[in-house]
């Protein structure tokens, strides 16, 4: 058998005659960083509130960590494992950095008061929002609302994290803390799902790629493989810059 952490099997989703996903097998495998390219429209976020749970899929089933939880709610995934990051972020913005890991970390997650206080440590280490925790969240600059949104995800220990664009609108500058941040939980054991438009931060993580329109899968792999292919760079042509700088260097740079 694989290590397949979910599987979805013909998932679809219409919005009245809009059919956003369609027939969709999706294999997530324990401990893989998935990276999730596609254009704007393409199903992405349908796809993450489908795993997620905040909404209900019109067709096909979704299996997580070996039960069918495709009629369980957000709030049942949550205890489960399953933590989401929206691409727009949704802290309680007068409370404080810490409060709101609290509250993730207790009502998200579920977790005791004891465990809670550690998992808040946790994710704010891992974030390196340690600094910040007294801040209120709506004080925040952009950059460290994305780390909060990934440190509140975090904050429930998750098995499971659901990434929507938290490298969106931050300047190249700004991107190595959040990459780092998703790779010091993928080591920490973490299995996740990084749908992304800044589509080089993916590639500095994620261990597989797949490219979305229209609902379906257009090119599956590793991401050079994936960036590689002519389907996928008829899309994108605005990524070629980033092609060449994973290309592997031949030593021929300008000297
Ligand atoms: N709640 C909704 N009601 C109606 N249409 C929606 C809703 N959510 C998404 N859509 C539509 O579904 C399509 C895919 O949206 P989305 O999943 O947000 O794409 P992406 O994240 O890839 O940009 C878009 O055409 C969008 O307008
Ligand atoms: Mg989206």
């Amino acid at each position: 058998m694989t290590d397949a952490l979910l599987r979805t099997r013909g998932l679809g989703r219409s919005f009245g005659r809009l059919e956003v996903l369609s027939g969709l097998d999706l294999t997530v495998r324990a401990g893989e960083v998935l990276g999730v390219i596609g254009p704007n429209g393409a199903g992405k976020s349908t796809l993450l509130s489908l795993l997620g749970g905040s909404i209900p899929p019109s067709a096909g089933t979704i299996d997580y960590d070996g039960e069918d939880v495709t009629r369980r709610s957000a709030q049942w995934r949550a205890r489960r494992g399953i933590a989401t990051s929206y691409q727009i972020p949704r802290p309680f913005l007068g409370m404080t950095v810490l409060e709101n890991l609290l509250v993730s970390a207790r009502y998200a997650g579920g977790l005791s008061r004891q465990d809670a206080e550690g998992a808040v440590w946790y994710a704010l280490e891992r974030t390196q929002l340690t600094p910040q925790a007294d801040r209120v969240a709506g004080s925040l600059r952009l950059l460290d609302r994305k780390r909060l949104e990934v440190a509140r995800a975090l904050a429930g220990r998750p098995k499971l994290l659901l990434l929507d664009e938290v490298a969106g609108g931050l300047t190249e500058h700004e991107l190595p803390p959040v990459i780092d941040a998703v790779r010091a939980v993928h080591e920490a054991g973490v299995t996740v799902v990084w749908i992304e438009h800044v589509v080089h931060a993916l590639t500095a993580v994620a261990t597989r790629m797949i490219c979305l329109t229209y609902g379906k899968v257009l090119a599956e792999g590793s991401p050079q493989e994936v960036l590689a292919s002519p389907e996928v760079r008829q899309i994108y042509l605005g990524i070629e810059p980033d092609l060449d700088e994973i290309a592997p260097d031949d030593g021929t740079a300008d000297a």
